[in-house]
């Protein structure tokens, strides 16, 4: 399976804690290219999992995707974005900086995401990924109604065979990676 995605774009991540978006963008996307709402957590408090400075930290998040999109590079957006206002949010970057936009759901069995959550150290627990997944059964049907270009649907196998090719200069991390 092969996914083509146009550069500049902004392309949202969207699933579950552990069902392995970090992963997936860090094995077919540019270190440079993804911008990760824990990660911005842990450049203001040094704690990827401090919740009291999350408003900060998207404020943050939002920016830096602002700012690539501006400068015509790809922005791969790595947060959960299970709520419809945080994707309208990065919906409306998108059509500002006038990027194509790709949302990819990871549509991965609830017992898969608690495995993995249980098998690092940090965890956000059961009744989290619960309610995660349960906010992603939703996103599932809505998503394709909210404007995105592109929506693609990845279950569990699709994540393992993906081939991601990126058409233009930025954010490529050789010209077809596979999981
Ligand atoms: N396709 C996969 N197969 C097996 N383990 C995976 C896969 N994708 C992710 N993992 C593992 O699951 C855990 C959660 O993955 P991560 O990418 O951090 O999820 P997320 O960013 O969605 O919370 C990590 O320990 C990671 O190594
Ligand atoms: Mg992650």
């Amino acid at each position: 399976m092969i996914v083509r995605i146009p550069a500049p774009a902004l392309v949202v991540l969207c699933g579950p804690a552990g069902s392995g978006k970090s992963t997936f963008a860090h094995r077919l996307f540019s270190d440079t290219s993804i911008v990760s709402s824990d990660r911005c957590r842990a450049m203001i408090a040094d704690d990827e999992a401090n919740i009291r400075v999350s408003r900060e930290a998207f404020e943050l998040f939002h920016h830096i995707i602002e700012l690539r999109l501006r400068h015509r590079c790809l922005a791969v957006a790595d947060s959960t974005a299970l709520r419809p206002e945080a994707r309208k949010t990065l919906l409306h970057i998108g059509r500002e900086c006038e990027v194509p936009t790709v949302a990819i759901l990871f549509d991965v069995a609830e017992a898969t995401c608690l495995r993995r959550d249980e098998g690092r150290s940090r965890r956000v627990g059961r009744a989290v990924i619960h309610r995660q997944w349960e906010a992603f059964q939703r996103a599932l049907h809505r998503v394709p109604t909210e404007g995105f270009g592109q929506v693609l649907v990845l279950g569990e196998d699709d994540l393992r065979r993906v081939h991601v090719e990126i058409q233009g200069a930025s954010g490529r991390r050789g010209a077809a990676a596979t999981l």
